[in-house]
């Protein structure tokens, strides 16, 4: 069984807005709301690729009500901690004419220490029968950043792999835990580093800082596919997975369709270079579809073919 962990569980509202400008008004020509926020994209995500997964986090509130009953009315396998505040919702706006998203979300309920000791709770339990646990998104307010390090710990003990999908300082503290994998976006990982990527070397070398600073693997999200750092025949290799581009219905979790595919493909025993076409061809796949995480299994084995995979020559680290 695969745990995905969505702390900051959202009801997500895509609206299709064509030529929106700001302070006009508009009509969506089409909409959908759906349960949201990184982890559960992942959840759906591995669900249509036929992988065994169950969904917590918290939920609050009239949204949180909702958020579970549409997991439930997918067929995603569910167990949230329910707290007093309301979970937030999330709205992005996608321009059919130029292809541009905005997306807005809101903070966010306040979790109580009670409430968050709650759901550790129920996290261990869960884990007991666990292979894997992804935790990805932001924490909620009011939570300690050190809680993604904790839980990643409380998980490596319990002997469950780690994979961790964050950004600023709850990416940052957890990656010193040493999760299994890690997988931010470029921006996300320029944070983590701690400087920006100017060119493919500084790229190279990001991924490889992201090992150095507790992580076994990472993976670095590119537009167009992505760097990582795998462990293959007892040795770390350099990778790179490029794909050209599909024209976008919208991109919003393509990340999460991505790593849901490097999970099931990574845990389910496939070697690194299998395992990033794979991944990359969810991504692109996701792409195709209004709704984040939402995938076609067929559409994406068509794809993988198409992804380009090749071993790089890592940069000697330390270069300016
Ligand atoms: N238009 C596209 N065509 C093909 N692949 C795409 C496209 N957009 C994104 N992808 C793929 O999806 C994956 C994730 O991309 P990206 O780095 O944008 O993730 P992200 O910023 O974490 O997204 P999100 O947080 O919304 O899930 C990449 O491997 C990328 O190749
Ligand atoms: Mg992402």
């Amino acid at each position: 069984m695969i745990i995905t962990v969505t702390l900051n569980a959202a009801i997500d509202k895509t609206l299709a807005v064509p030529n929106f400008r700001l302070g006009r008004r508009h009509r969506a020509v089409e909409q959908t709301t759906m349960a949201g926020g990184k982890g559960v994209n992942v959840a759906r995500a591995l669900r249509a690729l036929g992988q065994p997964v169950i969904a917590t986090g918290i939920a609050g509130g009239p949204t949180g009500t909702r958020i579970v009953e549409h997991l439930t009315e997918e067929g995603i396998l569910n167990d949230f901690v329910r707290i007093r505040e309301e979970s937030r919702t999330s709205i992005a706006v996608v321009d059919p004419t130029s292809g541009e998203q905005t997306e807005i979300n809101e903070h966010g309920p306040h979790v109580s220490e009670l409430e968050l000791e709650l759901f550790v709770d129920k996290l261990l339990y869960l884990a007991k029968g666990a292979a894997v646990c992804v935790f990805a998104g932001s924490l909620p307010r009011g939570v300690d950043v050190g809680l993604y390090g904790r839980l990643i710990e409380e998980m490596k003990r319990l002997g469950v792999l780690t994979v961790l999908d964050s950004e600023g300082e709850p990416l940052r503290t957890a990656t010193r835990k040493g999760p299994d994998v890690v997988s931010p976006n470029e921006l996300e990982a320029e944070g983590l580093v701690g400087h920006e990527f100017s060119d493919d070397d500084d790229r190279r070398i990001g991924v490889g800082e992201m090992v150095e600073l507790g992580a076994r693997e990472s993976i670095m999200t590119l537009p167009e596919g992505c760097l990582a750092m795998l462990h293959e025949a007892g040795e770390r290799r350099l990778y790179g997975a490029t794909l050209d581009p599909l024209e976008p219905v919208s991109s919003v979790g393509s990340g999460d369709a991505f790593l849901a595919g490097f999970v099931a493909a990574r845990y389910g025993g496939r070697d690194p270079e299998d395992c990033l076409r794979f991944a990359v061809a969810c991504g692109a796949e996701s792409t195709q579809h209004f709704g984040a995480g939402v995938l076609e299994q067929r559409e994406v084995e068509r794809l993988a073919p198409e992804v380009r995979v090749e071993q790089l020559e890592a940069p000697p680290v330390g270069v300016p």
